[in-house]
């Protein structure tokens, strides 16, 4: 390792969602930045977002109001001092957005704003309806590309960052011929997004595979949070069809949830009916799928007429139509998936994890934002205002100075995997749905962590290929989240333990930690 090739910048920033691009084009305006992304630019979840980005613009609103929104569905854990950094910088935000070129939909001259759950206000932003991601990777990748100071590897996979004592140097790279270089920096920001992908059912594409996460924590830094998961309520259930999302911004614009026998439930489980907390309304629709013995309840939002809903949700619409849904007269079958991870690398409110110059934006890090259950639309506009606080940390930072000494990197390792990885990758899949889902009991999670550890010896293989890493570090997060579940004897916000189903504030207002010991996983 120590002859490897290897280059320098001053900036690695790993992943090209939202939080990538945008931290990216900050951080080139006067500082060299080399953007590592392992799939295309334009791959991430950020992409498929729908919904929309949260933030203040409208005079009936405030940040005070999307304050205690936020602190509400966080369900006592939010940070609230990372909480005020939301709301106050996040219009701000938003308008930097549209200086780089992000068009929002506008209502005769406005910004049109939507609902949706758990929001007090109209206050969410949107783009083409509902493909507000797409519209922001665009125009963000538009401005990446070409950028003078910006160099994007595309399909390279960073294996591990590189530390020396508790201070991050720098990364360790693999290119797509499999060579491998060391790059040096001196900051580098985790922005690989989110965990969707340990469950078998989710709204997150196939890089969704919490590879941060896994990382920061080999890197030895804080883990936090990781037993909250965000299940979405609606994603498109139907034969031959992807879980594909179905923007809650549809039960903000009147839609319903019918059982299977037609009846709209949601007026037993809660007084904001449709546009309840997340979890609640995933667990209720989780609830009727088990009394009707039905593997999906339906979304109706026929009362609108088609040309409403072809304008609105152009990008749902064709999707629900290509497998002969048509959203105007069809009632669309719809169930929970997971979806979003409040857990991740434990930052300050610069974004610096416990690793000095290591730092975690958007999906992947763990602000103090999102408490126990993130608040709709809040996580793009999380990682552009902790983006530019990122930024503006590093550019304090003076460069790494000395040889490093990379002879403790990925020791010990022989032989290739055993099984091959695509059966390991659905297993695990089918476990964390199995037995850390959206309903835990003690006794489903240490079934589950049994049947995780069956797989460790994982860690004693020499992995080469792209796949076996994002398995290794989907199976280390799988244990950080099972075991933080586990040790979670409670419920509250997006984490239920049947077995504890109240809340107790009296033992457990506070955050679990995880930092890496000595354990190989
Ligand atoms: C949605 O459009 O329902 C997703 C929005 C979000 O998860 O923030």
């Amino acid at each position: 390792l120590q002859s490897l090739p290897s280059v320098e910048t001053d900036v690695i920033v790993v992943g090209s969602g939202i939080a990538g691009l945008y931290t990216a084009i900050e951080a080139g305006k006067d500082l060299n930045v080399l953007m590592i992304t392992k799939n295309a630019l334009l791959e991430s979840n950020t992409r498929y977002a729908q919904g929309g980005i949260a933030a203040v613009t409208s005079e009936d609103d405030s940040p005070a109001y999307h304050r205690e929104d936020t602190l509400m569905a966080g369900a006592g854990l939010c940070s609230s001092a990372a909480v005020d950094i939301l709301v106050n910088e996040g219009p701000e935000g938003v308008k930097e957005l549209i200086r780089l070129g992000t068009a929002f939909d506008e209502i005769d001259g406005e910004l049109a704003l939507t609902q949706e759950g758990a929001h007090s206000r109209r206050r969410i932003l949107h783009a083409n309806g509902d493909a507000t991601g797409f519209e922001i990777v665009r125009a963000l990748a538009a401005q990446v590309r070409g950028h003078e100071r910006v160099k994007v590897w595309e399909h390279h996979f960073v294996i591990d960052v590189i530390t020396t004592g508790n201070e991050c140097v720098g990364a360790l790279v693999q290119r797509p011929d499999g060579q491998r270089v060391y790059v040096k920096a001196t900051a580098t920001i985790l922005c690989t997004g989110g965990a969707g992908q340990l469950y078998r059912y989710t709204t997150n594409p196939e890089v969704a595979t919490a590879d941060g996460i896994a990382i920061a924590y080999r890197a030895g830094a804080q883990i936090r949070d990781m037993e909250f998961l965000q299940f979405h309520p609606t994603a498109l259930c139907y034969p031959g069809a992807p879980r594909f999302l179905i923007s809650e911004a549809v039960r903000g614009e009147g839609a319903v949830l019918r059982n299977i026998k037609g009846e709209r439930f949601m007026g037993k489980y809660h007084e904001l009916l449709e546009l309840a907390p997340r979890d609640i309304v995933a667990r209720a629709i989780l609830s009727e799928m088990e009394e009707t013995k039905a593997t999906f309840v339906y979304l109706d939002i026929t009362h609108e007429p088609q040309d409403f809903i072809r304008r609105r949700f152009p990008t749902i619409y064709e999707t629900c139509m290509n497998y002969g849904l048509d959203m105007a007269t069809d009632w669309i079958p719809v169930a929970p998936a997971a979806h979003y991870m409040m857990g991740g690398v434990k930052t300050d409110l610069n974004g610096e994890s416990s690793v000095a110059r290591l730092f975690a934006c958007g999906e992947v890090s763990s602000t103090g934002v999102h408490g126990a259950n993130r608040l709709a639309s809040n996580s793009l506009s999380e990682a552009i205002v902790f983006g530019r606080r990122i930024v503006n940390r590093i550019r304090a930072l003076a460069p790494v100075v000395g040889s490093i000494d990379l002879s403790h990197q990925l020791e010990g390792r022989t032989g290739a995997p055993k099984q091959a990885i695509i059966e390991r990758r659905l297993k695990l899949q089918k476990v964390m749905v199995r037995y850390a889902g959206l309903r835990r009991t003690g006794t489903m999670l240490r079934k589950g962590m049994e049947e995780l550890q069956r797989q460790l010896p994982i860690f004693q293989s020499e992995l080469t290929k792209k796949e076996e890493f994002e398995f290794a570090n989907m199976l280390t997060s799988s244990m950080l989240v099972t075991r933080a579940a586990l040790e979670r004897t409670e419920s509250r916000g997006a984490h239920y333990r049947e077995d504890y189903p109240q809340r107790d504030d009296a033992v457990w207002r506070k955050h679990l930690l995880q930092r890496r010991e000595d354990e190989m996983m």
